[in-house]
């Protein structure tokens, strides 16, 4: 039986991943590994908490000592490494916990890796990162897997940082690394800090929908299974020392996506045209706003023949009746300090 260690496994994607490796390949131990963040929330994965071939294990990925021990204990065939503090706009109010957790967590994981494994054949260490590495595009172009690094919010910085490493990694210990930048997701469990979930939130509660700037900044979205699916792809058959773009080749300004996100409310919660779109507020820009992403996905596309399943219209459907239908997941997750951040973060813009 392999032991495959998923950090940040209580996360949104992190969720998706461990689910599907869950129940797809049952012949594997999935040890899933999180701290509890506030974006980490144990009810994303109630479905296969008791399933035989599934563990969790509590632990913060900045603690090196603790990666080597674990690494000692479960003697782990792979990683995919998921864990990491993911909001732009937490990283430019507290920039320092981006470094820990982004940097030197994928730091600590690259060594007790390095130095536990005494062997790497067949071992895999896979690092999930994120189109924002290559920075902004004007109005055309793409990203592709040999554009430059060109981060400019400490999130992106961090995660560029910590590709870096992996890369160093591989070149000089020969440990077996590959990376996948992929797209803005979108989908179930993604914690409303986030567009999508958030203005969902904000409709169904007649709050406000915050708009940054004029809305003309455009994201490349990606249903989360899409995603999913294309991390198991390249968990088997990825490319040692090789690194894939996933994309959905899907951009939205921000303004008509809220426009289409309101139009399906309006339907679902039966109010009439216009009364969700009465709630867009523009609001003081991000600071350092990228303006666009766009991923071009042809190499994960030709070598290992992945490509996104569904639609953006149906996908946003899908996941607005999956927000409507789990009200308590989204009361359980939004208790606490989200109430208290938000103020705080809309009374500074
Ligand atoms: P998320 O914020 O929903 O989840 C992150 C998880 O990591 C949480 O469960 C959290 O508890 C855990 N975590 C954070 N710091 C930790 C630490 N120090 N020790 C242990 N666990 C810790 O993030 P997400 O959106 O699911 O993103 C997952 C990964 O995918 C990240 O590496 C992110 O950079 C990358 N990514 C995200 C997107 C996106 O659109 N969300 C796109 C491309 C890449
Ligand atoms: P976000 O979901 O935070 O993802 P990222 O910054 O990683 O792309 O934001 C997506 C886009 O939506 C981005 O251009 C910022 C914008 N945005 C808003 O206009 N209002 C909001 O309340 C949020 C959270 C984001």
């Amino acid at each position: 039986m392999k032991t495959i260690l998923i950090t940040g496994g209580a996360g949104f994607i992190g969720s998706h991943v461990v689910r599907r490796f869950v129940k797809k390949y049952p012949d594997y131990k999935i040890v899933n590994l999180d701290n509890l963040t506030y974006a980490g929330n144990l009810a994303n994965l109630r479905d296969v908490e008791n399933a035989p071939n599934y563990e969790f294990v509590k632990a913060d990925i900045t603690a090196g000592e603790l990666m080597k021990a674990l690494f000692k204990k479960y003697r782990f065939d792979g990683v995919i490494h998921l864990a990491a503090e993911s909001h732009v706009d937490r990283s430019i109010s507290s920039p320092m916990e981006f470094i820990f957790a982004n940097i030197v967590g994928t730091v600590n994981l690259l060594n007790a890796a390095r130095l536990i494994w005494d062997d790497f054949t067949g071992k895999r260490f896979y690092h999930i990162s994120t189109d924002e590495v290559y920075g902004s595009l004007g109005a055309t172009g793409f990203f592709y897997e040999n554009t430059a690094y060109d981060p400019r919010s400490p999130y992106s910085a961090s995660k560029a940082s910590s590709d870096h490493l992996v890369r160093a990694y591989n070149h000089t210990y020969g440990l077996p690394t590959v990376i996948s930048n992929c797209s803005n997701n979108y989908g179930p469990f993604q914690f409303p800090e986030k567009l999508i979930p958030l203005a969902i939130y904000n409709i169904k509660h007649s709050k406000l929908i915050p708009v940054y700037g004029k809305g003309e900044n455009i994201r490349d979205w990606l249903y989360v299974e899409d995603h999913a699916n294309a991390i198991d792809l390249i968990y088997h058959e990825g490319k040692i020392a090789e690194t894939y773009n996933i994309g959905g080749h899907n951009e939205w300004k921000n303004i008509d996506l809220i426009h289409l996100l309101c139009e399906i409310m309006n339907r679902k919660l039966k109010r009439s045209a216009g009364t969700s779109e009465n709630l867009i507020t523009y609001v003081k820009d991000r600071a350092g706003h990228d303006l666009r992403y766009a991923i071009d996905s042809s190499k994960i596309q030709k070598e290992l023949g992945w490509k996104p399943s569904l639609q953006f219209a149906e996908g946003l459907e899908k996941t607005v009746e999956w927000y409507l239908a789990n009200e308590e997941w989204m009361k359980n997750v939004t208790s606490g300090d989200y109430q208290k951040y938000y103020d705080i973060q809309y009374n500074k813009r």
